[in-house]
């Protein structure tokens, strides 16, 4: 059985190196996860004045991200922190009652053409997601930094880099491991 898992790509860029790494990794790993990118871009502005009734794009973005065995984030880094757009996105998350993301299995990924591949933007990502309101179960012990992203992919945008390749085979066969302990703990408990 593979793993549903949703991939919140954190860019709203058309070109992007987080969306490519997504992509390649979609079809690498298709034997053990079902990887679905879920896209930020059209999720409109939260306010509290309507966060009981989200309009149409953030309510299909947050039945998205629900309708999954685990989550994905790639996240870019902007001005040392995640995106406003993927920061608005995952406040939507957080509200209306219905902890989207809590105890949900995850993982973050980020790549970025500077040397330091988003670390930034992850770590505060991970404050972030740390509030009881989001609360998703990550993959302990894994950090997935991929700096000078640009020099890693090919033309047609797979990551040609052996090392990247393997580092991320690692980690998905880490976050295979970790889901499956979850879900047999889960089991023993019902
Ligand atoms: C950036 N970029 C960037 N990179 C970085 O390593 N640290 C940073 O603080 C920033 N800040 C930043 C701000 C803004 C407004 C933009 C548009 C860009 C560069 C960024 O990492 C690069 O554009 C990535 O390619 C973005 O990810 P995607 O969209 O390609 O997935």
């Amino acid at each position: 059985m593979t793993i549903k898992v949703k991939a919140i790509i954190g860019s709203t860029s058309s070109n992007s190196f987080n969306y490519k790494v997504v992509d390649f990794m979609k079809k690498r790993y298709a034997n053990k996860l079902d990887i679905i990118p879920v896209f930020i871009n059209d999720v409109e502005n939260f306010s509290q004045d309507i966060e009981e009734y989200p309009p149409v794009n953030a309510q299909k973005f947050k039945d998205e991200v629900k309708d999954s065995d685990a989550v994905l984030f790639a996240v870019p880094e902007y001005n040392f922190s995640i995106p406003g757009r993927l920061k608005n996105a995952i406040d939507w998350l957080s509200r209306g009652g219905d902890l989207t993301l809590n105890d949900k299995p995850g993982f973050i990924i980020g790549a970025s053409p500077g040397v330091l591949g988003s670390v930034r933007a992850q770590q505060h990502l991970r404050e972030i997601l740390s509030n009881p309101a989001l609360s998703p179960v990550l993959l302990p012990k894994s950090e997935v930094y991929i700096g000078a992203v640009h020099e890693k992919l090919n033309e047609s945008g797979e990551i040609t880099d052996q090392g990247t390749i393997e580092f991320l085979d690692t980690v998905v066969d880490n976050f295979v491991d970790f889901y499956n302990k979850i879900n047999s703990v889960e089991t023993v408990k019902a």
